[in-house]
């Protein structure tokens, strides 16, 4: 059966260029509170925007990153991505369904990141299992941070922000025009909100509590606010 990410991977980074996705990685980045010789694992990596973000901001640390993803296309964009790059650090990015369980040994993480992943499993129940894996995976008192679309996304909402993406980039964004069109035909699907679940705040705080976990904090990013942040400690 054809992957729609693997379909959606081609489109993925014209969205990159937008200032929300751009403040959704840093508010990321400061909620990860990265730390030399800290190993981090970003589930759901796709074209791995967040992991290259992280080796370039601290090119001179050595850091471990680790990035999974099922998506075929959006691992050889990530790949591609890294190729050239000068930085002490480079991701290692690996295919994989994170609904099997997490292949790494148990504490082995300073920080996991999963960023509008779980709204994308069918079932709940691997959402559960998959945070089950988290818990387990990740080192007492280290860091999970959690972006999850928690309200409907209405794509007049996103026009907008496109349009103030036109203001601040013009060339770049004009040039993009095209793949935001094959965003939006490729994104139909779940913006219907047919495969979409919407975790909000409270669903995410909720599994926290089951896990034992400490929330920190929680705000309100990317695309007009229809996502949620929450940072948890372990
Ligand atoms: C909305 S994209 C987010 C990509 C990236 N985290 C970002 O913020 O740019 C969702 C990603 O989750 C991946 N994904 C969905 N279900 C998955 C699964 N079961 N195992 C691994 N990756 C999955 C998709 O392939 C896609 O790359």
């Amino acid at each position: 059966m054809i992957n729609l990410w693997d379909l959606y991977s081609f489109t993925y980074d014209s969205l990159a260029i937008l200032p929300s996705y751009k403040n959704m990685i840093n508010n990321i980045i400061k909620a990860l509170e990265i730390t030399e010789k800290e190993k981090y694992l970003d589930l759901g990596c796709g074209t791995g925007n967040l992991a290259l973000e992280i080796v370039k901001r601290y090119n001179t640390l050595e850091i471990s990153i680790y990035g999974l993803d099922f998506s075929n296309t959006s691992l050889l964009i990530a790949n591609k991505k890294i190729k050239n790059l000068s930085t002490k650090s480079k991701p290692h990015f690996f295919l994989y369904d994170v609904r099997k369980g997490l292949p790494f040994p148990s504490s082995y993480f300073d920080g996991v990141s999963l960023v509008q992943l779980i709204n994308y499993f069918p079932k709940v129940s691997d959402v559960i299992k998959l945070m089950g894996e988290v818990n387990r995976v990740t080192k007492k008192n280290g860091k999970i941070v959690i972006v999850s679309v928690a309200r409907p996304h209405k794509f007049i909402k996103g026009s907008l922000d496109f349009r103030k993406a036109l203001q601040c980039y013009p060339l770049k964004t004009i040039k993009n025009v095209p793949f935001f069109i094959a965003n939006a035909f490729f994104n139909l699907p779940m913006k219907l909100g047919k495969n979409i679940k919407l975790y909000d705040e409270k669903c995410l705080e909720k599994i926290g509590e089951i896990l034992k976990w400490k929330k920190e904090y929680s705000q309100s990013v990317y695309y007009n606010d229809i996502n949620i942040l929450v940072k948890f400690k372990k």
